[in-house]
């Protein structure tokens, strides 16, 4: 042993039959199934499914997943008294790590095979209470248990904006939901499977990977995405920018670029469309206006260097134009993943536990004679 792989790249931490992906060919798929088609025709509930039990739901499987959905909303109410007692200005992503952390405290179960599973639902569950309420509490308004419905993601917008969402925003939602539900191995999930080796509780393992998920490397890009949106502000200075921000500086374009797609990461193209649909207000359609734009500017640029949109690039248009402030993007995206995060672990505990504990390559001195303080110049 005696080369660091920087970043762990192409180390494989785990096998699994949960995600495939071709970064080459920009190919994603969960349990075989091409992840267009999956968006196309699932609800979010059917993916449940699949990457809990290993298949999609027969009717009867679906309506039981559902029913555990439905039952597992409440959350305790100190957490609502903690997260109103936080600054208005708290940090979202800050306020949902302190409550998986509290659900950590009340809900600290030991792991066991037949429980596992459905321990995992009641979380899928509860994260939607915690996310939609996250939003309520930063905006003033009182929070509230969700009233079950028929589907997860209606549920969802009907708690944090206590109207009736159109179909075209639960299709949209649910559309989110499923883009995002698992990408096999990222810096967030193999977060939670270095807590999950420990044999952790599954909510202690939530808090690690929301850690992870929060940098602007990560989950935190939509948000710095549409940033740069804002920031460019106007078609007409889409150039200037680049040119000077891009180029000139060398920043990073946000959404753009990945460890393991060498194209164009195929949840873009959907997102794309899906803000395309939904984008329906004069400044929803300008900030769509722009990043389409900058995408074109992007891809000339980098297509050499194999750099393309990523799944962050858009999603902030559909988040937005559902009417979520930029503060929120990031818990969204933790809200659908946190079903990949507890599949994974679920997978690597019950099928292939071992501790994860790597070697540091030592590269100090081998050793020295000790020096008393007085001694030391
Ligand atoms: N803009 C400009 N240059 C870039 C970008 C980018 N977005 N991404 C990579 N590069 C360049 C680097 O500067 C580097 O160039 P060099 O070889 O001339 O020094 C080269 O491409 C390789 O970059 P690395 O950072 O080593 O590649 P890595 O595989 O670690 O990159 C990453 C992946 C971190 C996502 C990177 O592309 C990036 O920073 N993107 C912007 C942030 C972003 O959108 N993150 C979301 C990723 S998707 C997700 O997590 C859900």
């Amino acid at each position: 042993m005696s080369e660091v792989s920087k970043g762990l790249e192409n180390v494989f931490i785990k096998a699994t039959s949960l995600t495939y992906i071709d970064g080459e060919a920009g190919i994603l798929r969960y349990g075989g199934y091409d992840i267009n088609d999956l968006v196309e025709n699932c609800e979010y509930e059917e993916i449940i499914h699949l990457m809990l039990f290993g298949d999609l739901p027969t009717a009867s499987q679906l309506q039981k997943i559902k029913e555990k959905i439905n039952e597992s909303y409440n959350v305790p109410y100190q957490v609502f008294e903690v997260l109103e007692k936080l600054p208005h200005d708290a940090d979202a992503v800050g306020m949902l790590e302190t409550a998986f952390s509290m659900l950590s405290s009340f809900y600290n179960y030991p792991w066991k095979k037949d429980e596992n599973k459905w321990r995992a639902i009641e979380i899928i569950a509860k994260t939607s209470t915690l996310v939609s309420n996250i939003y309520r509490i930063k905006e003033g308004l009182r929070p509230r248990l969700p009233e079950p419905s028929d589907s997860y993601a209606r549920t969802f917008l009907e708690t944090a904006f206590s109207r009736k969402p159109s179909d075209e925003e639960v299709k949209a939602m649910n559309a989110t939901l499923i883009i995002y539900a698992d990408h096999e191995v990222p810096a967030s999930t193999t977060a939670a499977l270095v807590t999950a080796s420990t044999l952790s509780d599954m909510y202690s393992c939530m808090v690690s990977a929301l850690a992870a998920l929060k940098g602007p490397l990560h989950g935190g890009a939509a948000e710095a995405t549409f940033e740069q949106l804002k920031e460019i502000g106007d078609e007409s200075k889409i150039e200037e920018w680049f040119d000077r921000k891009i180029i000139k500086e060398k920043n990073r374009l946000m959404g753009f670029g990945h460890r393991v797609y060498k194209t164009y990461d195929p949840r873009a193209k959907i997102f794309k469309k899906y803000a395309e649909e939904i984008a329906k207000t004069p400044e929803a359609k300008k900030y769509l206006r722009i990043a389409t734009k900058l995408e074109e500017l992007g891809i000339k640029h980098f297509a050499e260097k194999r750099i393309y949109p990523n799944v962050d690039f858009y999603s902030g248009i559909v988040f937005y134009s559902l009417g979520f402030p930029e503060y929120m993007f990031t818990t969204l995206f933790a809200l659908s993943r946190v079903l990949g995060w507890l599949a994974h672990i679920i997978e690597y505990v019950e099928e292939q536990h071992r501790l994860i504990r790597p070697r540091a390559l030592y590269v100090g001195p081998i050793k020295r004679d000790f020096i008393p303080l007085k001694y030391r110049e």
